[in-house]
């Protein structure tokens, strides 16, 4: 660690309230493998995984970190890195392997003794239902774009309310249902790799149908913990002045932001702009009683930062990253540069400033309809050896970190731009490299360096950058 590190350490923990969660977050896909072990049932992202050309370099789950073998073992780390907190995914295929009927006692099993143990280290358990490993049979009935999926998750949810409601701590029904909807069902770079563009959008209602549907669950099952969701947000800037540009803009905004969070927050569905209110035909058969279903009081708002957006009207030339070449080229607008930040190896620009303006602009628009926050995932990939004999030198991570956390803390500290949002945690994305999606195991984000040959994990420098961390503020 560098003397700068320090200096950040010491500074960011004297602004830490003794209250404060500080944790790490993970999903079951992109960890645990073993994804045939006691009964497991395969999800949507087994098949996508399978297609040639969906992964880069046609990297397989399979294994990914072993963690359903090496739970004890990343227990360990946890314990050592100092976190309060593990917000980690339930595997739906694990626990009801057809996506409807029986539970699997094994799956369930798992989570118990996982549960149990991190409570044991002292790292109290936030659990994710949901973190877009949908059951292979209910993808095949049309996954999130048939209605019945926000019922049979909202009986899984019951399911895991009666089994571990005694001891979760924070309850996260979806996981970024954008993502879901756009890259999985709009886009088709994600799992189930669908290709609708606009008429993916009844996959997002049905998300938001669920959350509301698994709300009503856990309360009914009378779970102790509280309860939330997970959105991921990017403040939306125009290209230029240009009329277009800030068109496309407020266009975009309202399909990656606030379609996914007014309906939660506020009961109803933003108004679309004139000019693009056709692209959200889809959402115009709603049932008005979904959105009262929807709109369930919640303990907490869960959010999920890492880039800001530009957006320029017209269509891109698919190289800034995020524009997902062909099926974004049909689109009237773009993704544009960002020259200004540095960017990570995703080539998302670091913009920590971004994450106080966000908040900011978070509570302008919910105003008291916004619950007390968590930052339930922040972090960033870099280019990093597949294979280390010694120390992970990852400054570049140690600073990401540092600096978003140090906003956000600053931004809701009173005299803070966003002095009236209340601050509950910060989770760090990831504990362990893993199985990053479409990009496999090309991009790390770990505190924790994972050799994929050996399964070896080596702490990096961040690790002990975050554990100084979380050591000094109690001191
Ligand atoms: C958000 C997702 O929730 C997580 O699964 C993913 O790994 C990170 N973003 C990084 O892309």
């Amino acid at each position: 660690m560098t003397v700068q590190d320090a200096g950040t350490v010491g500074d960011l923990a004297g602004r830490i309230r003794p209250d404060f969660i500080l944790g790490v977050a993970a999903a079951a896909f992109q960890i645990e493998g073993s994804l045939n072990a006691d009964g497991r049932g395969p999800s949507s992202w087994d098949a996508f995984a399978e297609k040639p050309g969906a992964i880069v370099d046609g990297h397989s789950p399979a294994v990914a970190c072993d963690h359903y073998n090496r739970a004890n073992e990343d227990i360990a780390l946890m314990q050592d890195l100092g976190v309060d907190s593990y917000r980690f995914s339930l595997s739906w295929p694990r626990i009801q392997p057809g996506g409807k009927g029986p539970v699997n006692q094994q799956g369930l099993d798992f989570y118990d003794r996982l549960i149990d143990k991190l409570l044991k280290a002292g790292v109290s358990p936030m659990v994710t239902l949901f973190h877009w490993d949908t059951p292979l049979p209910l993808e095949h009935d049309g996954g999130w774009l048939n209605r019945a999926t926000a019922e049979r998750f909202a009986e899984y949810s019951a399911a895991a309310a009666h089994r571990f409601g005694d001891r979760v701590a924070q309850w996260v029904t979806l996981n970024e249902p954008v993502s879901v909807a756009l890259q999985g069902y709009a886009l088709g770079v994600h799992a189930p790799g669908r290709r609708l563009l606009f008429d993916a959008l009844p996959a997002a209602h049905h998300q938001l149908l669920g959350h509301g549907l698994a709300v009503q669950a856990l309360r009914a099952a009378g779970v102790a913990g509280t309860v939330g969701v997970a959105n991921v947000h990017s403040p939306v800037r125009p290209a230029s002045k240009r009329l277009a540009d800030g068109l496309m803009a407020k266009a975009f905004d309202l399909i990656f932001n606030r379609v996914y969070a007014d309906p939660i927050l506020l009961g109803r569905y933003p108004k679309p702009p004139l000019q693009v209110k056709p692209w959200f035909r889809a959402l115009g058969k709603i049932r008005d009683e979904d959105l009262k279903t929807i709109h369930q009081p919640l303990d907490f708002y869960g959010l999920n930062y890492y880039y800001p957006v530009k957006i320029a009207s017209g269509r891109g030339d698919g190289n800034t990253p995020g524009n997902h070449a062909d099926m974004m080229a049909k689109l009237p607008f773009h993704l544009a540069a960002f020259p200004e930040y540095q960017s990570t190896g995703f080539g998302w620009p670091v913009a920590p400033e971004h994450l106080g303006i966000l908040l900011r602009e978070l509570k302008d628009r919910y105003g008291a309809a916004l619950p007390p926050l968590f930052i339930t995932e922040s972090g960033a990939s870099f280019p990093e050896p597949d294979h280390t004999a010694g120390p992970v030198h990852d400054s570049d991570r140690i600073d990401y970190l540092a600096s978003h956390l140090g906003q956000a803390l600053r931004a809701t500290a009173p005299g803070g731009i966003a002095h009236d949002v209340e601050l509950l945690g910060y989770y760090v994305w990831t504990l362990l490299d893993n199985f990053e999606w479409a990009a496999g195991y090309s991009q790390r984000f770990g505190l924790v360096h994972v050799d994929f040959d050996t399964l070896e994990r080596t702490p990096k420098d961040s690790f002990y950058w975050y554990k100084s961390l979380s050591r000094a503020r109690r001191s």
